[in-house]
Parts: C-alpha cells; sequence; structure tokens
C-alpha cells in the first residue's frame, strides 16, 4: 500500500505483539520507518518486523526512551504496550495500573520532553461497562467493570490533558475483539486468553477441552456476544488515525458493527478445521460484559475506514493458516504448547 501522507518516523511500543507486529507491517508498506520498543513480557522477538529497528526495552525505562525519540527524531508514536488480561486485572490491578496508567504517564512525558506531537492509542471496548444500548457508540457513558478498562480509560484522560497543555495531538482507537493473522504475524499471548486462538488450539488437540464461561447469558444461546474486527482492517486504521491527526485528536470505536456468540465462534471453527472442538461450560468470568458490540459509523464517515474482511470465518481461516505454517517458529521459540 502506498501512503498518502509523507513519510513520518514511528515508535510503536508493543510492536512484538500480535496486533503491534501486524500494525508494524502495515505501517511499513505505508512507506514508514518503523522503530519498534518491547521488553517481550508477552510479544515475541521473531514477529518484529524485519525492516524495523527493534529495542528490546520497557516503555518505563524513560533515559532509554528519550535516547530512542531523540536519536531516530520520531514524529509519532503507536502505544500499544500494555497488559490486557481482564482477570489478571482483577486479582492484581497493581501491575496495571503500574504498566497501562504509570507507564503509559512515563511515555507521555518523554514525548513532551522530546517534542513528539502524535499518538495513536491502543484503548479498549472494556471502557465502556455493560452498556444497554448495542451497538456501542463512542458517546456511550464510559463505566468500565474491569480494572483493566479503568487503566485503559485513565490514558485516555490523560491524552486529552496533555493535548491541551503540551499540544500533543491523540487518535484513541477503541478495539473490539481483534481475530485473524496477516501472513507473518498471529495472535500468540502469553498466556493465551482469547477465545479464537483457544478455540484453534483445542482443535489441533493441544488443550484437551474449551472451557466457556458462562451460558446463562442473556443471548440467543446463552454465551457472550462479541465483535471481532481483523486485524488486518484494525492495522489498516491506525495509518487512517495518523494521516487524521493532521485535523486534531479524536476517538473512535474499532469493530466489524456485528456479534457472534462463543457458540457461534466454535461452530464456525469447526468447519474452518474440521476438527472436533469439545467444550465444558463454567461460571461466568468477573467483569465479563454479556454483549459488546461497536457502531464503527464514525470511523467510517470520518477516516473512511472500512473491513475488508469482515466475515467471521476468513478471520478464522486466516488463523487457523498461520497458527499450522508458523508452528515451527513458535516452537523454536519454546513458546509453551507448541
Ligand atoms: N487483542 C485484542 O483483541 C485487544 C482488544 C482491545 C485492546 N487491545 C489492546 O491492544 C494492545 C495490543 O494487544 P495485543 O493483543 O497485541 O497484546 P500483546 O500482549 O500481544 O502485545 C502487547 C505487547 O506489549 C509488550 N509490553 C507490555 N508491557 C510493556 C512494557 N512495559 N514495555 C514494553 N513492552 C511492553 C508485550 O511484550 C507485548 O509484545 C494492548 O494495548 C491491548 O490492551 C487488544
Amino acid at each position: 500500500m502506498a501512503t498518502k501522507g509523507k513519510t513520518m518516523n514511528i515508535l510503536i511500543t508493543g510492536g512484538a505483539g500480535y496486533i503491534g507486529s501486524v500494525v508494524t507491517e502495515e505501517c511499513v508498506a505505508a512507506g514508514h520507518n518503523t522503530f519498534v520498543i518491547d521488553n517481550l513480557v508477552s510479544g515475541h522477538k521473531w514477529m518484529v518486523h524485519p525492516n524495523s529497528e527493534f529495542y528490546e526495552a520497557d516503555i518505563r525505562n524513560t533515559p532509554v526512551v528519550n535516547q530512542i525519540l531523540q536519536k531516530n527524531r520520531i514524529e509519532a508514536v503507536i502505544h500499544m504496550a500494555a497488559f490486557s488480561v481482564v482477570g489478571d486485572s482483577m486479582s492484581g490491578p497493581y501491575g496495571y495500573y503500574d504498566n497501562n496508567v504509570s507507564g503509559g504517564l512515563l511515555l507521555l512525558d518523554a514525548m513532551r520532553e522530546s517534542g513528539v506531537k502524535k499518538i495513536i492509542f491502543s484503548s479498549t471496548a472494556a471502557v465502556y461497562g455493560e452498556p444497554e444500548e448495542q451497538p456501542i457508540e463512542e458517546s456511550v457513558e464510559l463505566r468500565p467493570t474491569n480494572a483493566y478498562g479503568e487503566t485503559k480509560l485513565a490514558f485516555e484522560k490523560a491524552l486529552k490533558w496533555f493535548d491541551y497543555a503540551h499540544g500533543i495531538k491523540y487518535t484513541i482507537l477503541r478495539y473490539f475483539n481483534a481475530a485473524g493473522a496477516s501472513q507473518r504475524c498471529g495472535e500468540l499471548h502469553k498466556p493465551e486468553t482469547h477465545l479464537i486462538p483457544l478455540v484453534l488450539e483445542v482443535a489441533r488437540g493441544r488443550i484437551p477441552v474449551l472451557q466457556i464461561y458462562g451460558n446463562d447469558y442473556p443471548t440467543k444461546d446463552g454465551t457472550c456476544i462479541r465483535d471481532y474486527v481483523h486485524v488486518r482492517d484494525l492495522a489498516r486504521a491506525h495509518i487512517l488515525g495518523l494521516e487524521s491527526l493532521e485535523k486534531g485528536s479524536d476517538v473512535y470505536n474499532l469493530g466489524s458493527g456485528r456479534g457472534f456468540t462463543v457458540r457461534e465462534v466454535i461452530d464456525a471453527a469447526r468447519k474452518v478445521t474440521d476438527r472436533l472442538i469439545p467444550v465444558i461450560y463454567s461460571d461466568r468470568r468477573d467483569g465479563d460484559p454479556p454483549i459488546l458490540v461497536a457502531s464503527p459509523a464514525k470511523i467510517i464517515q470520518k477516516l473512511g475506514w472500512t473491513p475488508d474482511y469482515s466475515d467471521l470465518t476468513s478471520m478464522i481461516e486466516s488463523a487457523w493458516k498461520w497458527g499450522n505454517d508458523h508452528h515451527h517458529l513458535a516452537k523454536a521459540s519454546g513458546e509453551p504448547r507448541w
């Protein structure tokens, strides 16, 4: 993809992670110079784009961050480094505030000191909590029901005041559920808690049975409904978000606008893989809202974003193919279960 705007030097925090590695690919394809900082707490060195300069470091290491920003004349930051397991945030909120809020603030202040005026922030549907109105628009009241969502919201609020005080322009992208893979990069969290990769691990026989948390939600089959967006579509939105910063700061939902129940995802995965996927039901998890479906109307209208891969089957197919093709790399790097 050729770039519409000028070539930029972009620092991607969390660029060794699932979404960060695919966002880096999109930035490289758009002609930007990319630099990745990642402490590999949940990322993978082999997923860092080969054309990117990689710094294995923590975003809370301010001297290193300042050096990266200044030496490379960074013009924009895409901030994706974070902890993002809802259950962990409920049992250990300190780590979530330390990484997602304090870490984010240290990064923002380093940007201020180095004169970097643009940031794209990976936020989440978890900032909404459990709104009754579905699909969810950006204007809905923000009432997170878990500590993870609270930490993301706290950083969203800080962005507003850093813009006011220091002119740092931001695009906040509130992702719903990223899914699928590019040819080179896919979903491999440590530990994995996301539905599609877990379902596929059961299909491969690496996990004996899939645990479904709750079958008594007020949905058509009793399981939770989520909105899945292909990671490549999601990555493209970052390029549009960067270009839109010329017009000022804003916040957008990033989802497909369609919801699927957990059981629908499993049925689709059974068809794609042609494998049995045994399941057991257990109690609901703390902080899991019954339905989260985005209204993507704003990002479609204002940024001209449209998803290329909106059907669930193609997302699962790309994740399945990626897992089959990259099995050896994951195994060689000592990934558990591979
Ligand atoms: N995956 C989703 O569906 C989803 C949904 C909503 C929001 N998000 C957000 O998107 C971002 C990326 O998510 P992901 O699924 O790719 O997760 P991921 O765990 O694969 O990627 C996060 C990366 O950040 C790195 N990291 C974490 N803390 C760091 C620190 N202090 N310093 C340097 N690096 C650090 C990790 O090593 C990892 O490579 C996160 O901010 C997450 O909250 C993801």
